[in-house]
């Protein structure tokens, strides 16, 4: 029987830097707050078997991860989270954020490595088993504020500040190519995505967080 309650899935994407995890925890706060059970996650990582493959992602042990290779991790990664975190938590009529979702591939994988893009959304849907996020917020930052914000990122503390991401080693134009890839695809569904300017305090960000996502849980 279908349950009366199906949970939501907001997903948060965007260019390193843009302030995605750092909004996603005052979210997590903001509607744990008002009685939702929340279910923060990410991608890769969101399960014990993605803590490994992310580590695998970061350090291969051969130097830098084949590309194909990595498309199909992120791939394996996805199919496990979906299946064993998300699904089920939003059958429990959980609120999953999480900190990128397959977006993420169809920009570096797709748009910036440049592997076919039907391809791409081929592997992403059977990652997926067709689930699609309520809503997409994208982050959406100049580059070089995002490269300085990961650099001071660098210098704090907690689990991401000693690891900076192996991504930050690109260089600028694969940088402003996921921007304007992600900016690309927002603007192809923009139903389910709200692009947010992310160059603003947290505080300034965050109010336009809370406005966006006002009307999916009413
Ligand atoms: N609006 C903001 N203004 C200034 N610094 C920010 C802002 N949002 C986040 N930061 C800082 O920038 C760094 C990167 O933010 P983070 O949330 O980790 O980005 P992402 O998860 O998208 O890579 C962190 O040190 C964070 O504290
Ligand atoms: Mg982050």
């Amino acid at each position: 029987m279908e349950t009366m309650t199906r949970g939501k899935l907001i997903t948060f994407e965007g260019i390193d830097g843009c302030g995605k995890s750092t909004q996603m925890r005052l979210l997590e706060r903001y509607l744990a707050e008002r009685g939702f059970t929340v279910v923060p996650t990410r991608e890769p990582g969101g399960t014990v078997l993605g803590k490994k493959i992310r580590s695998a992602l970061l350090d291969g042990g051969e130097g830098s991860v084949e590309p194909l290779a990595e498309l199909l991790l992120y791939a394996a990664d996805r199919a496990h989270h979906v299946r064993r975190v998300i699904m089920p938590a939003l059958n429990e009529g959980k609120v999953v954020l999480s900190d990128r979702f397959y977006d993420a591939t169809t920009v570096y994988q797709g748009y910036a490595r440049g592997f076919d893009l039907t391809l791409v959304n081929q592997l992403n849907e059977l990652a997926t088993g067709g689930l699609k996020p309520d809503l997409t917020l994208l982050f959406d930052l100049d580059v070089e504020t995002g490269l300085k914000r990961t650099l001071k990122r660098g210098a704090g503390t907690g689990a991401e500040a000693a690891q900076p991401d192996r991504l930050d080693q690109e260089p600028m134009t694969f940088h402003e190519q996921v921007r304007a890839a992600y900016l690309e695809i927002a603007a192809r569904e923009p139903q389910r995505f709200r692009v947010i300017p992310a160059a603003g305090s947290v505080e300034e960000t965050f109010e336009l967080v809370i406005k966006e996502i006002q009307n999916l849980l009413n």
